[in-house]
């Protein structure tokens, strides 16, 4: 018997990540690896996690070592409704759900919305992450075209009355609309209030999953969806980028029907998110560790980026056809390679070489385009971008002199 039979439809649908398959061959030594989406070591504030476990063992160890809520701890749920006010979002404690990291917000959603071969849009591309999440549920994502300023409302529109036609109307719309993953471009706030009024006409829900926000280097920052239009928008946030991964620890800010839904369905994946992180980053955040690591954190990658770009300009000159967009903030660019070269089958030359990049086919939902590749500014120090993308370059030179 196949041993696959045993499993529900649903889990013979499931795949591993292709990023996390591929960063298991990038982690080998000397390779230069622009593949992860990993903070920087260099930006944790560790100095603030050990204040805050002597803080948090010695005045309250009964209670950070104990189950809690599920909704999460009230005085963080309070911090974070503080933080959200001040980037100009009207809400409440009772508003916000802890999370096991934004990764399970997105659990959530396809949780809760989804009936097996309901569709949702995404953006195409998108992040991968969001993509297992859904179709883990059995969520059928149909992309819509991004440019440099994010998804395109026209193709959105397009997409949704050709899916409301065939009878397969999309249960929401799923935005990144700050620094994409994997694609690094914003939405200006005109196309936000598009997007918006799109959805509303038709009476989608919107889901905003921005856990690069507080990371920008240039620029100003655009209104969330959430300010915009409350009643339809669920938001999805985390500390993993702008203070640290490791605790995963996140928020969704929404309606108080989805977050009471949301609760319902964390019951019964962890009960609660780790009372003892949450405790740790209630004090983390009374010391002001987040401005204080945000303010390094930002000076660090705003210069990495900065650097990629200088490298990147320096490394493609005279090379036709190629483009690549220029991020103000987060963690990504997109690189576009000349017509009819292969970011996937030039990969293992690519290892071969020393430097890795995350081929752009993995983030498209319902396409291909083998054209492109995410590249991560955040991770590799300043020597290894610039060696990197002289790498990088060379590639791409011999690839389009074999093409002819
Ligand atoms: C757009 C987006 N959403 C969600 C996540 C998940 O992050 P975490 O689970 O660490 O909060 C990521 C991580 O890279 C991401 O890029």
């Amino acid at each position: 018997m196949d041993k696959q039979e045993f499993f529900s439809d649903r889990a013979q649908g499931m795949q591993r990540s292709v990023i996390r398959e591929l960063l298991k061959i990038t982690a080998k030594p000397g390779i230069i690896s622009f593949a992860g989406g990993l903070p920087a070591p260099a930006s944790f504030p560790v100095d603030f996690v050990r204040k805050a476990l002597d803080s948090v063992l010695d005045k309250e160890p009964h209670t950070a070592l104990q189950y809690g809520p599920t909704e999460g701890d009230p005085r963080l749920r309070e911090d974070l409704a503080g933080i959200m006010k001040e980037d100009g979002i009207d809400t409440t404690p009772d508003h916000i759900l802890i999370t096991t990291a934004s990764q399970q917000g997105l659990d959530l959603v396809g949780k809760i919305f989804f009936n097996p071969g309901n569709t949702c849009i995404t953006g195409s591309p998108t992040y991968l992450g969001a993509l297992q999440a859904f179709k883990s549920y059995q969520g059928v994502p149909v992309g819509v075209e991004l440019d440099d300023h994010g998804m395109i409302p026209e193709k959105l529109e397009e997409t949704l009355a050709r899916l409301e036609e065939e009878g397969r109307k999309p249960r929401f719309i799923y935005v990144i609309p700050d620094f994409q993953n994997p694609a690094g471009v914003t939405i200006p706030l005109e196309r936000r209030k598009r997007i918006l009024e799109i959805a509303g006409k038709g009476g989608y829900l919107v889901i905003e999953d921005t856990p690069y926000r507080q990371l920008r280097y240039k620029g100003k920052s655009q209104p969330t969806f959430q300010s915009l239009e409350p009643d339809m928008v669920l938001s999805l946030y985390t500390i993993s980028k702008i203070l640290l991964p490791g605790f995963r620890l996140g928020w969704a800010c929404g309606p108080g029907w989805i977050i009471d839904k949301m609760v319902m369905a964390k019951q019964a994946v962890d009960l609660c998110t780790s009372p003892f992180n949450q405790a740790l980053t209630h004090a983390m955040l009374s010391m002001g560790a987040l401005d204080k690591s945000l303010e390094q954190t930002i000076e660090l990658y705003g210069n990495r980026r900065k650097l990629m770009l200088e490298c990147m300009e320096k490394e493609f000159t005279g090379i036709d056809d190629i483009h690549w967009t220029k991020p103000e903030g987060g963690l990504f660019l997109w690189l576009t390679l000349p017509e009819g070269l292969n970011t996937e089958k030039m990969f293992k030359e690519a290892v071969d070489a020393k430097v890795a990049y995350v081929p752009g086919s993995a983030f498209y939902p319902d396409n291909d385009n083998f054209r492109s590749m995410r590249l991560n500014f955040s991770y590799a120090d300043e020597g290894q971008i610039v060696e990197g993308m002289k790498r990088l370059g060379n590639l791409i030179r011999k690839k389009i002199s074999a093409t002819g």
